[in-house]
């Protein structure tokens, strides 16, 4: 299958270029930025490479290795962010540390509507993150997009588009026609055909499952979200009665998420255990208010639970449901940062004393979504809003209690109900409450209250890599707040949190 190669900087977003790539149907691997020139040589589907963006200066001592031979290659090559710069610098041209970084949205005009940016209009709205610069273009080579910037060079490409380079971010749903030009580059420049699909993707996957375990027995952590249910789906086909799954009570679930999963798994001829955890959940979280605390906890507590289920059954293996967007702000690829350590991920302990095997691992979630279509699987599981392993504990800043579980599990209750008819629900993420432990002044009836402000969340992303507040009618929201401070008894304020991803993430913790 003919295939682009995306050596890995350390970009947050360097597995959403192969994402991209493979939404139009081009086969994407992501690899690490030291792939040599002769391992690209061995591979005849290669088509092209791109580099990706990544945190360090092209100039640093500890900057990510990578084979100057790459350069040197008769294929196409693209280069964003840190790899436009690190195209620029190897082929002649100057980097210079930037003084003030551009980090957001911008515009950007093309000067050359041919190569990446072919087809594509003058304006175009972008997104970039740097603070180095590429301020002159290798020789023989011709500046094609600029910024509002003076000094910099925002695009660049040589004469027969083989090289070019971007210093925004086309992966990111914030560059308007970002698809359009990954598309240009792999199918225009690169002359990948595009026969990459969901089909396939789930064949490959259940071969993978079926060679990964053999013969023996494996427990899944079900949560009842979409990456689980689809993880759990899809193993069963692999092994069948070999998988357990379990869901484990963490008393820091939704409002009817245990009726729920009995309705909607009991009966499908998947084993299934329900572990009522609560107790243990609320003495193991008792006085923690740090998140990464929390999380760890939360982590390292489910784990115990499965390698006790896991006993039980006589299974060797945990599946669980991890997806690409956990790992990487769990800053487990290479060069990435831990920006908060997913549950799943980031608290394994060192002595698990089972084999891990996470099937959905590079799939972002609408991947997943599109493979819960494939898997047939039904349309209220697929179409639930995401909901994070560690639960409710994350959307409770300080300590977590049961009351406070009780309050952000009704409010969620209540902002879902409210947002669930109208016509905005399908473009939400996600929305739900935080519980904040400060307290503010109000009036209830005619007396003064001193309670807490609830803050609400909704936002709206592709990938979860970045987000959007969602921008709703002040009628809903006046309807949303009216209920929350009429029904939950503790709360007399409510905040709307008007903050995109980044500069916040999600979730509060
Ligand atoms: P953030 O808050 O990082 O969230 O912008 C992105 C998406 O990931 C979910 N999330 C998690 N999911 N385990 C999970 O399975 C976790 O530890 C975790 N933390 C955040 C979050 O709900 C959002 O949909």
């Amino acid at each position: 299958m003919d295939t682009i190669l995306i050596l890995d900087f350390g970009g947050q977003s360097c597995h959403l270029i192969s994402r991209r790539l493979r939404d139009f149907g081009v086969y994407a691997e992501v690899l690490p930025s030291d792939y040599s020139a002769a391992q690209v040589m061995a591979r005849p589907e290669v088509k092209g490479i791109i580099l990706s963006g990544g945190a360090r200066s092209v100039y640093e001592k500890n900057a990510p290795e990578f084979d100057p031979a790459i350069f040197a290659l008769k294929m196409p090559i693209f280069g964003i962010c840190y790899g436009h710069q690190l195209l620029a610098k190897e082929l002649g041209g100057t980097v210079t540390p930037g003084e003030v970084g551009e980090y957001g949205p911008q515009v950007l005009t093309v000067l050359k509507k041919s190569g990446i940016f072919s087809k594509l209009g003058v304006k175009q709205k972008i997104w970039m993150n740097h603070k180095d610069i590429v301020t002159k273009v290798p020789k023989g080579f011709t500046v094609i997009g600029k910024t509002s910037h003076k000094t910099q060079v925002a695009a660049y490409s040589s004469k027969d588009n083989m090289r070019s380079g971007v210093q925004f971010h086309p992966e990111v749903s914030h560059t308007e026609h970002g698809d359009d030009m990954l598309k240009n580059f792999a199918l225009t420049i690169c002359k990948a055909k595009p026969t990459y699909s969901s089909a396939n993707l789930l064949k490959d996957t259940i071969k993978e499952a079926r060679d990964t375990m053999g013969a023996e027995r494996a427990v899944i952590g079900l949560s009842g979200g979409v990456d689980s249910s689809v993880a759990a789906a899809l193993v069963a086909r692999a092994i069948g009665e070999q998988l357990t799954a379990v869901y484990v009570d963490t008393g820091l679930m939704r409002e009817g998420e245990t009726t729920y999963l009995r309705k909607a798994f009991g009966d499908k001829g998947l084993k299934l255990i329900i572990v009522d955890a609560a107790e243990e959940f609320f003495g193991a979280l008792k006085g923690v208010t740090d998140p990464e605390e929390k999380r760890k906890i939360i982590g390292t507590l489910f784990v115990r639970i499965f390698e006790r289920e896991a006993k039980k059954a006589d299974a060797q293996w945990l599946i669980q449901g991890t997806i690409y967007s956990d790992r990487i702000e769990s800053g487990l690829t290479k060069h990435s940062s831990n920006i908060k350590s997913h549950h799943n991920v980031g608290g394994l302990p060192k002595d698990l004393g089972l084999k891990l095997y996470e099937p959905l691992r590079d799939l972002y979630k609408d991947e997943v979504r599109t493979l819960a279509k494939t898997l047939k699987l039904p349309k209220e599981i697929t179409d639930r809003q995401v909901f994070p392993g560690p639960g409710l504990a994350i959307r409770i800043i300080g300590e977590v209690t049961r009351e406070r579980a009780e309050i952000v599990r009704k409010a969620g209750h209540i902002i879902e109900s409210e947002l669930m008819g109208t016509k905005h629900w399908k473009d939400i993420w996600m929305s739900f409450g935080v519980f904040l432990p400060v307290q503010s002044v109000g009036i209830s009836g005619d007396e003064r209250s001193y309670k807490h402000p609830l803050v609400l969340r909704i936002v709206e992303s592709r990938d979860a890599m970045s987000a959007n507040f969602a921008k709703l009618p002040y009628e809903i929201l006046e309807n949303i707040s009216t209920r929350l401070t009429n029904e939950i008894k503790e709360i007399n304020r409510v905040v709307y949190d008007i903050t995109n991803k980044p500069p916040a993430t999600m979730e509060w913790e």
